[in-house]
């Protein structure tokens, strides 16, 4: 079986740590590297817990420092991941270290040499993979696809109209979606259905691995955190949702639209503005992910996490 060549840009994050756990162990996917970006928290937070979760787990994958600051905008980090943004978990001294290139030139450096095979999964906000594209316009030629988590048809997160990883970024954003890739945006619509509730997290703890149990504790910790925002029945882990579907796109339901993102907008800025009318002079620019199985999602985790 050819393997699914993937980059995956993060910003850890608990979800996004368990989205580097679904990835690094699935045997469909070949990890070329993980490039970390500034937003759940700043870049030395996000790099330092990249680092930390591949080494805990074992994980040998290169990890690349990207963009400490958004293209415009001022910065914002989230309110659901902590101080450290992965609260809840201690993992004491680690060794690896980031490699010496930089985030965007590996992103680069790996499209120029792919024949059109590479798919980007970005997780967090869009800054690395639209400052890639603003430095070395022809790497599109070397992307099959961006599958990314963000935005938003409904309610945001972050503001009413914005989710967080399209608001920490607009600008950042409109970039990749004016990109022309083929693009899939894997958004609050369906990812605030991805809960990790007691049952998963029972059969997560009853794997009964270390990296298992720094999975529930991290979920536990990040559930505190959402309570905070609302009645919620377990914590919302998105990130998962990006890189489950690259593995198995029979576990979300995709719709194509025309997706804009709003950067002028006061009470909007950060709004993912989804459009799913065909008209011919607004052609669709991306597929949105309109639903998900659930229990296929949690299935293909804990598949992985056994692994570990
Ligand atoms: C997104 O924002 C972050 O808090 C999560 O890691 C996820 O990528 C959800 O809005
Ligand atoms: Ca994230």
């Amino acid at each position: 079986m050819e393997k699914i060549k993937v980059i995956l840009d993060v910003d850890p994050g608990h979800d996004d740590a368990v989205a580097i756990l679904l990835a690094g162990r699935h045997p469909k996917l070949e990890v070329r590297g993980i490039t970390v970006v500034a937003g759940n928290q700043v870049l030395d937070k996000t790099l330092q817990n990249a680092l930390n979760i591949c080494e805990y787990a074992g994980l040998d994958i290169p990890v690349y420092a990207g963009m400490s600051r958004p293209l415009l905008r001022e910065q914002v980090i989230s309110t659901v991941h902590g101080e450290s943004g992965l609260d809840g978990v201690e993992f004491g001294t680690v060794a690896k270290r980031a490699e010496d290139q930089h985030a965007v030139d590996f992103i680069i450096k790996e499209a120029l040499a792919s024949q059109g095979d590479l798919v980007l999964i970005p997780v967090g906000p869009l800054t690395n993979i639209a400052m890639a594209l603003l430095k070395e316009p022809r790497i599109t030629k070397g992307i099959k696809e961006i599958v990314l988590m963000g935005g938003a048809c409904g309610q945001g997160n972050y503001t009413a109209s914005a989710e967080f990883n399209i608001f920490a970024d607009p600008e950042a954003a409109h970039i990749v979606f004016s990109s022309g890739l083929p693009l899939t945006m894997v958004g609050l619509d369906v990812t605030n259905q991805a809960i990790a509730y007691p049952h998963v997290l029972d059969r997560i703890k009853g794997l009964g691995s270390r990296v298992s149990r720094m999975v529930v504790d991290s979920m536990q910790s990040y559930y505190a955190a959402y309570l905070t925002l609302g009645d919620w029945p377990g914590p919302a882990v998105h990130d998962v949702c990006a890189v489950a579907y690259v593995i198995d796109p029979s576990i979300l339901q995709v719709k194509k639209a025309r997706v804009d993102v709003e950067t002028n907008g006061g009470l909007t800025y950060g709004r993912t503005v989804c459009d799913f009318r065909a008209a011919p002079d607004r052609p669709a620019n991306a597929q949105v992910a309109v639903g998900i199985d659930q229990e296929k999602l949690w299935d293909l985790l804990i598949s992985v996490l056994e692994q570990y």
